[in-house]
């Protein structure tokens, strides 16, 4: 079922060109002007930017997570994601303290398989790092294609490692070409904080946000860059927020040191007085809180000066009546926020509408960057010959808003209702086949493929 896009503005992280795309099965085939190759699908991209599949390396879907469970599934979520032009999407396994990853990769694999729309692979966050553990590192790098290790620096008595386990960790990830992810909070401060604030009757959501100063993660990251420094691992930071925690990032470019940075959609454009409207706020809990005006200036500034490398979501929905049951005490709000559906018309409207970042900058850290860093460029996050062809035909003046009556995440509320943008994804492709047109989704659960990622080179 070859298919031919027709005059579209093509856009990569590098390139921006008038030209046809003509694809045959799951691959982009040729590239060019006025291409006469046979087509069953003809798609006039007249007037429309031509860009690659976005890539949301942050997602959290179908987990167990504060006693509930994230409301989006495998099949909910990356649908939702298509309808915003993200095609693939990173989820993350969550070890059980005691058990194996291999038991934990199983029940992940329980329930995403046949049920994803859109393409995902996974983390695997190490809860428990031990003899037994180590064993299986290699094993997830090179048979499951899994490359990249998630820590927690926080969740004190849940998630959290101490960094004893982060540097074994993180030799044992350097041996075999993986990278090692980072929650970069100080969870000992944190913990103490929040206990703190229980202890005086503090109880709103205004006190989760006040539970985790700046200085937690500034202190967490500079950390967590220093033992990468020392063990050689490659690290990634994800959803980085605020200035302290860049300066440290920053400081580590002086010693030649790189270490990739991940913010998120929400952090960029909110902002910590969302806090104060009592319990609505719990819909923006989330870990690391929402931080100040000065900090949005420093991550936009930061993308620009290519320290911050990728914008996703941390998308991990509640609905309301999961928010609530934190409603006498903030440390029992699920936290996160839903934006799998959001983050490319937000990042366009937002940031290359209103003339924060370029076109190319947008695809290189919405596209391009998370393929490179987790191991699956070229044959996701770009447009080119022999590529998958994860291709969004997207309408740069189209004006719409954002609400909960018309989006399409498992969740009752919108994080960015009323929000009124510019820019709207019209088409989707996801390898090959069209996905998403006219506002209707055109695949079924199961085409969603997971997709094996290969070794980390620590650089892009
Ligand atoms: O609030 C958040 N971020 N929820 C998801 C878990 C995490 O820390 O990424
Ligand atoms: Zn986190
Ligand atoms: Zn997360």
């Amino acid at each position: 079922m070859p298919t031919l896009i027709k005059n579209g503005r093509v856009i990569t992280a590098t390139d921006d060109y008038v030209a046809d795309i003509f694809i045959e099965g799951e691959k982009v085939v040729a590239i060019g002007k006025n291409l006469s190759q046979q087509a069953d699908t003809i798609i006039d991209a007249k007037g429309l930017l031509v860009m690659p599949g976005g890539i949301d390396p942050h997602v959290h879907l179908d987990m167990p997570f504060m006693g509930t469970f994230s409301s989006d599934n495998y099949e909910t979520g990356t649908r939702a994601a298509l309808f915003g032009g993200t095609t693939m999407v990173i989820d993350f396994i969550l070890q059980t303290q005691g058990k194996s990853l291999g038991s934990a990769l199983e029940e992940w694999k329980g329930r995403s398989d046949n049920n994803a729309v859109g393409d995902y692979s996974f983390h695997m966050a190490v809860t428990d790092f031990n003899d037994e553990t180590k064993k299986e590192i290699q094993t997830m790098i090179e048979q499951e294609g899994i490359t990249s290790f998630k820590t927690f620096m926080a969740y004190k008595g849940a998630l959290m490692i101490d960094d004893r386990q982060m540097v074994g960790l993180m030799e044992e990830v350097k041996k075999h070409g993986g990278l090692i992810n980072v929650h970069a909070t100080n969870g000992d401060m944190i913990d103490y904080l929040i206990a703190k604030y229980k202890s005086e009757g503090k109880l709103a959501p205004l006190y989760h946000y006040l539970s985790q100063p700046e200085v937690t993660e500034a202190e967490a990251s500079e950390r967590f860059v220093d033992m990468s420094n020392y063990t050689g691992c490659p690290g990634y930071i994800v959803h980085l927020t605020c200035e302290g925690a860049l300066n440290a990032v920053r400081n580590a470019t002086r010693r030649n040191q790189k270490v990739f940075v991940e913010t998120c959609i929400q952090y960029l454009l909110l902002d910590a007085s969302l806090y104060e409207k009592n319990f609505e706020g719990a819909k923006w809990v989330m870990s690391p809180p929402l931080r100040e005006k000065k900090d949005q200036e420093t991550l936009w500034a930061g993308i620009n000066q290519g320290l911050v490398n990728v914008v996703a979501t941390d998308h991990c929905p509640f609905k309301w009546e999961q928010k609530l049951m934190g409603k006498d005490d903030f440390s029992k709000i699920p936290n996160g926020h839903p934006a799998i559906e959001n983050r490319m018309e937000l990042l366009f409207s937002e940031g290359v509408s209103k003339g924060k970042i370029t076109l190319n900058k947008y695809v290189e850290v919405a596209c391009t960057n998370p393929a490179k860093i987790f191991g699956m460029f070229p044959k996701k996050g770009t447009i080119a010959v022999g590529s998958d062809a994860d291709i969004i035909l997207f309408d740069p003046n189209e004006k719409h808003t954002i609400s909960v009556n018309s989006h399409h995440m498992n969740v009752d509320y919108s994080a960015y209702e009323g929000w009124e943008l510019t820019g709207k994804v019209k088409t989707v492709l996801l390898r090959g086949k069209i996905a998403i047109d006219n506002n209707k989704c055109l695949v079924e659960k199961g085409y969603g493929q997971f997709v094996k990622r290969n070794k980390v080179e620590g650089k892009i």
